[in-house]
């Protein structure tokens, strides 16, 4: 495939490559996994409605400053950074704030990898029941819902297993990874992102018509300003970034790969709007199941995991539709790790000057190994708190850390650098030139970044972490 950047540069092949690739990389276990739980644990409504004015006034903002970053670097995202920085005639210690941002994204990557290995685990156990019982009846077939939700507990309790699938989807966007951008992550993208789209869409309607619809949409959608609390708008600002592959240096490593003919405010609307239609469809496929089988909705994590699976028991042919909704989350979780894992090997790659296998080696073994302590917190280590003495973090073990660490902290307030960057510090002329806005749209998105993310991020930050000052 030809290199877009027009230099020998890997790069991808097309416009439809970097969107297709960009929304592999933001719609992933953020939408299907993280958003439901979110949404649950913070009481439906208010979050939701709070999550999307953040998409729409921060996050969308913000993903074309990070894209714009990227394209106009044509590097790793420090270096990126650093250059705009110099060619803006300002201080290169901005490039920190990049280095940031690909440490966040190793974090992410040690934990989501476990969370990558419970999909397997879910394959592993419909492909059985498939073979069990036929496709014919429902899930499950005679076995209680109690049984089907003690397979998460099961799993957790069983260390070895969590390790052995951890390292086993590593190793899968590890391979990925180190094939480059437009022959392995490109691939990846182009084949999975259209099969997880057709496959999403029949589940999502599919679970239109059963269940408890108009319920899980009056919960998902009905705004109670009494519920919206600091740490609520905290979650919901996270949320939003982590589900959009912000601040974590993710979308200006990709942003380095785009041709210049790309216009960078389309292509961004897009991927936000692909994004945040995955993760509405998300809650509107798992809560009316959650609600018809008279379930908990602030199931939390176990929401996609335990409940959707008691759903799938009084569906027709639900083992085989249980087989292709996890198969199809599978698709959507390698799309995302492959660019948590790009961000840190492209930096590693320049930095230490060495091939890009190599690189991806190092990242892979680093992320194995962290990620593997994120798994033994639900085990044998649940009692090593390592930051338990900060009330953000109290009574968590690494995994929560490591999330809490990234969607709370690195992630806001690697956006906030990211837009007082692009608004304030690098040069009008160069961020004229890349933005594709014109007139009044871009007069408004200067005023988002320059004004309103910072501003609302910090407020947001500070009533969050310390929700007493309210
Ligand atoms: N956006 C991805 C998801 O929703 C996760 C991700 C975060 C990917 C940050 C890259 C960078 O699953």
């Amino acid at each position: 495939m030809v290199a877009a950047t027009g230099s020998s540069r890997d790069g991808w092949s097309s416009r439809s490559a970097f969107i297709l690739a960009a929304v592999g990389s933001a719609v992933g276990l953020g939408n299907m996994w993280r958003f439901p739980a979110e949404a649950g644990a913070n009481g439906g409504g208010a979050f939701v409605l709070f999550y999307i004015f953040c998409v729409v006034l921060i996050g969308l903002p913000v993903l074309l400053s990070e894209t714009l970053i990227g394209r106009h670097g044509q590097a790793s995202a420090p270096e990126s950074v650093r250059k705009i920085a110099a060619e803006s005639g300002r201080s290169s210690h901005w490039d920190t704030l990049a280095s940031f941002g690909v440490l966040g994204a190793f974090l992410v990557l040690s934990f989501y990898c476990v969370v990558g290995g419970w999909v397997l685990y879910y394959i592993g156990v419909f492909v059985q029941d498939v073979f069990a019982t036929g496709i014919a009846g429902g899930a499950f077939e005679g076995r209680p819902p109690e049984d089907i939700e003690s397979l998460l507990p099961g799993l957790f309790s069983d260390g070895m297993l969590m390790v052995g699938l951890h390292a086993v989807f590593i190793t899968i966007t590890f391979y990925f990874v180190s094939r480059g951008v437009s022959s392995g992550i490109e691939w990846v993208a182009t084949w999975l992102m259209p099969a997880f789209f057709v496959l999403f869409l029949a589940i999502t309607v599919y679970g239109a018509f059963t269940g408890a619809f108009s319920e899980a949409l009056t919960y998902l959608f009905t705004f109670d300003a009494s519920k919206l609390t600091g740490e609520v708008m905290l979650a919901a600002v996270g949320q939003a970034f982590f589900s959009l592959s912000l601040g974590v240096a993710g979308m200006m490593t990709y942003g380095a790969y785009v041709g210049r003919e790309v216009n960078l405010a389309g292509t961004s609307g897009i991927i936000a709007g692909a994004d945040t239609a995955v993760a509405l469809l998300a809650g509107l496929c798992i809560f009316p199941i959650v609600f018809a089988a008279g379930l908990e909705p602030n199931g939390g994590p176990g929401l996609m995991f335990q409940t959707l699976p008691i759903g799938f028991q009084s569906m027709p042919v639900g083992s085989l539709v249980g087989l292709l909704f996890f198969i199809m989350v599978f698709f959507a979780a390698l799309t995302s790790s492959v660019s948590l894992m790009e961000a840190p090997t492209a930096w590693l790659k320049e930095k230490a000057n060495i091939g890009r296998p190599l690189a991806t080696l190092v990242v892979t073994i680093g992320a194995l190994l962290l990620g593997i302590l994120a798994a033994l917190s639900f085990n044998s280590m649940a009692d090593f708190q390592p930051l338990g003495f900060i009330p953000l973090f109290e009574g968590q073990g690494m995994f929560d850390v490591l999330d809490t660490v990234t969607s709370k902290v690195l992630m806001p307030v690697g956006a906030i650098m990211t837009a007082l960057f692009v608004g304030w510090v690098a040069e009008r002329r160069l961020i004229d030139s890349e933005n594709g806005l014109t007139g009044g749209l871009e007069k408004f998105w200067l005023f988002l970044v320059r004004w309103l993310c910072p501003f609302a991020l910090i407020i947001i930050l500070v009533v969050g972490i310390f929700p007493s000052i309210l």
